[in-house]
């Protein structure tokens, strides 16, 4: 009798390694980054702080929060070569894919791409997080037919961020917004896309080789494009008056609605109830377009939670609501997952210095159902 395989779908409830860099509890509905509240992390820290804490695992003090952002400032600026590359795809190419290819050409800027030594992984780490905002700014401007501009080093790494897409230094308030989208999307343990990085990486391919294979993997609508499909379907919806009944079609339809649902999550998703806060204080104080998602948004939650919250365990996850608050910030629908993909990079790269202190090559098996012995016929008696 063959032995019964039992085989454990997309992963689900497979544990892959002992991590300390981030807690998902997805009963109670809490994130943590290295013990510390999501919810303390996105009101009083920085998106530097957030990454010095996930790649070292402390807080910095003053002064080495200072050599940090000084360290990051001074990765800031991206190579010719790749702003090259950024120059050559064509203006409908879509942004993560050139980012994907962007950040892949990072490698060649590095004479050494690989290195046991985890402080050297650590400063390739800083190149990575910091020079992927500079490329996702560039991907922005030459997306409209605009020159990249260099980055402000006056200015902090979100302040920079927007000033490098936009032109224009943002003022205190989308400063912080900005801040608290990159700290939200820096980081959640296992997903999709910091597998994939650690897959690569298993195989002592350079941390750059996993960073491209994390972008690779956070491309989907079930993952990182799921705010831009979020957003478009509230833009389809237009009069916010036509939710409810937008919402009760697409469900009866067996549409999934993006932006809802988790494998973790079983209750609101913590972050989107923080990005909920930010909707909820420029609501109404935005523009005509970017107001009228915000009511199609607070109206399509307020269904979806009545319909298949409790029942069906089906909340809104962190890519519900930034679409909204992204467009607030002057960034569009089609550069939504390339921002997600910079502020991630620190959580790939944290990931993958832990993983390697006790490297294992990722090699999974899969049950053969299909025939064998067959009998090789010679092409013209097939
Ligand atoms: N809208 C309607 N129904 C849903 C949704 C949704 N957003 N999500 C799940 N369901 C239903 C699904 O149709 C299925 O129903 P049934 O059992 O009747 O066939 C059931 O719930 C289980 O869904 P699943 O897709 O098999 O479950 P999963 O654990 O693989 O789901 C998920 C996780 C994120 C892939 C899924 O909830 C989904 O596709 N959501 C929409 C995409 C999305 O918002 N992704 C972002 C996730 S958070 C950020 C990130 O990680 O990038």
């Amino acid at each position: 009798m063959a032995e019964e395989i039992e085989i454990k779908e997309g992963l689900q409830g497979v544990y892959i390694a002992k991590s300390e860099i981030c807690k998902v509890d997805g009963q109670e509905g809490k994130l943590y980054y290295r013990g510390y509240k999501i919810e303390d992390l996105a009101n009083y820290s920085s998106y530097e702080e957030v990454c010095y804490l996930l790649l070292y695992g402390k807080l910095p003090n003053s002064k080495e929060l200072a050599d940090f952002n000084k360290k990051m400032k001074e990765e800031r600026v991206i190579p010719e070569n790749t702003k090259d590359i950024i120059r050559k795809f064509s203006k409908d190419s879509q942004t993560l894919d050139v980012l994907r290819t962007a950040m892949s050409s990072l490698s060649a800027d590095d004479s050494k791409p690989y290195s046991e030594d985890e402080n050297e992984n650590i400063e390739k780490a800083i190149k990575i997080i910091t020079k992927t905002a500079t490329i996702a700014a560039a991907i922005g401007r030459i997306k409209e037919g605009k020159e990249i501009l260099e980055p402000d080093n006056s200015l902090n790494h979100s302040a920079n961020f927007l000033y490098m897409l936009t032109g224009e230094k943002p003022d205190k308030d989308s400063e912080k917004l900005m801040d608290v989208m990159f700290i939200l999307h820096a980081e959640h343990s296992s997903n999709a896309s910091t597998f994939a990085t650690l897959v690569a990486c298993s195989t002592l391919a350079d941390i750059y080789a996993g960073v491209t294979a994390g972008v690779a993997a956070l491309k989907g609508p079930l993952h990182g494009g799921a705010d831009e499909a979020a957003v478009k379907m509230m833009m389809e919806i237009g009069n916010p008056d036509n939710t409810e009944n937008y919402i009760e079609e697409a469900l009866a339809g067996k549409k999934k609605i993006m932006g809802f649902g988790h494998r973790v999550y079983k209750t609101y998703d913590p972050r989107a109830r923080i990005l909920k806060s930010y909707l909820d204080k420029i609501k109404g104080n935005s523009n005509e377009e970017i107001n009228a998602l915000i009511e199609i948004s607070l109206r399509a939650e307020k269904m979806m939670i009545e319909k298949l919250g409790k029942s069906h365990g089906i909340w809104p996850n962190v890519d519900f609501f930034s679409g909204p608050l992204y467009m607030h910030l002057n960034i569009k629908p089609e550069l939504f997952d390339t921002v997600f993909a910079s502020s991630r990079t620190v959580g790939w790269c944290s990931h993958v210095i832990e993983y390697w202190r006790n490297n294992k090559l990722f090699r999974p098996l899969e049950e053969f159902i299909g025939k064998i012995d067959l009998e090789y016929l010679p092409i013209d008696k097939r």
